[in-house]
């Protein structure tokens, strides 16, 4: 969505407020022996607390509250029994809908002590988002985005998961534009003051492939490669983006 008016802005701004604290709890249950399980009922009560519903069983019927992907599952994992191992990567990817407005982030954190190539593909996948952001101001064609994410991948010898992106979000999770994170010539519009979108690098250690699990929604690297996904909810200004998941 294109926000119009300051009741969108303010109603947006407070679904983001809902996953950011969600995705603080979470944060803080993460350590060695938690299920995926648990930590998405930790998501769930702060949605309950602010009345808030799940993104994605909303629109998608998924099968969990948030999504929680684990070492080489990229996006989509369903949060399950799983017990997360010391040096292990989860990724938190939360989205809330509140009052019929949407936002979406995602962080990546370490389970107990950090592996080395975690930290490594997390410092990339942080400074990807990060100069991604510096160049998302309206003006700017969207494909300066995928552009920069591909620039800064690229130098430090991790990979793309070009099937995975961002997009425009607000009244669903999903809406226009994609927001590929490679350089795609096609998509050189501007962007405009109000847009709405996810920034979201999802990055792999490995090839950058990925494949669809058995349980139809968990997507991994098809090599087996370490994952990682950082993400935030912004708003397209003239100066620097707003920011609604922090
Ligand atoms: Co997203």
């Amino acid at each position: 969505m294109s926000i119009e008016t300051d009741a969108e802005l303010q109603a947006l701004r407070a679904a983001g407020r809902v996953v950011a604290e969600a995705l603080r709890a979470m944060r803080r249950a993460v350590r060695p022996g938690v299920t995926t399980a648990e930590l998405d009922r930790v998501g769930a009560k702060v949605f309950r607390r602010f009345g808030a519903r799940s993104g994605p069983q909303l629109d998608y019927g998924f099968p969990g509250v948030t999504c929680i992907s684990v070492n080489d599952e990229a996006v989509h994992g369903v949060p399950s029994g799983r017990r997360l191992r010391d040096g292990d990567l989860v990724k938190l990817d939360v989205t809330a809908e509140l009052d019929g407005f949407y936002a979406d982030a995602c962080a990546s954190v370490s389970v107990g002590r950090a592996r080395a190539d975690s930290v490594r593909l997390l410092a990339t996948t942080r400074q990807a988002f990060e100069n991604a952001v510096d160049v998302a101001r309206a003006g700017m064609p969207l494909n300066a985005i995928g552009a920069v994410v591909e620039e800064t991948v690229a130098a430090s010898g991790h990979s793309v998961c070009n099937e995975l992106m961002g997009h425009g979000i607000g009244r669903r999770i999903h809406e226009p534009p994609d927001v590929p994170n490679y350089y795609l010539a096609g998509v050189s519009h501007a962007l405009t003051d109000g847009l709405v979108l996810t920034i979201e690098p999802i990055i792999s250690a490995g090839t950058g492939a990925v494949r669809m699990g058995r349980d139809g929604w968990t997507v991994s690297t098809a090599d087996g490669a370490l994952a990682a996904h950082v993400e935030h909810t912004l708003v397209i200004t003239r100066d620097r983006p707003l920011l609604l998941t922090v």
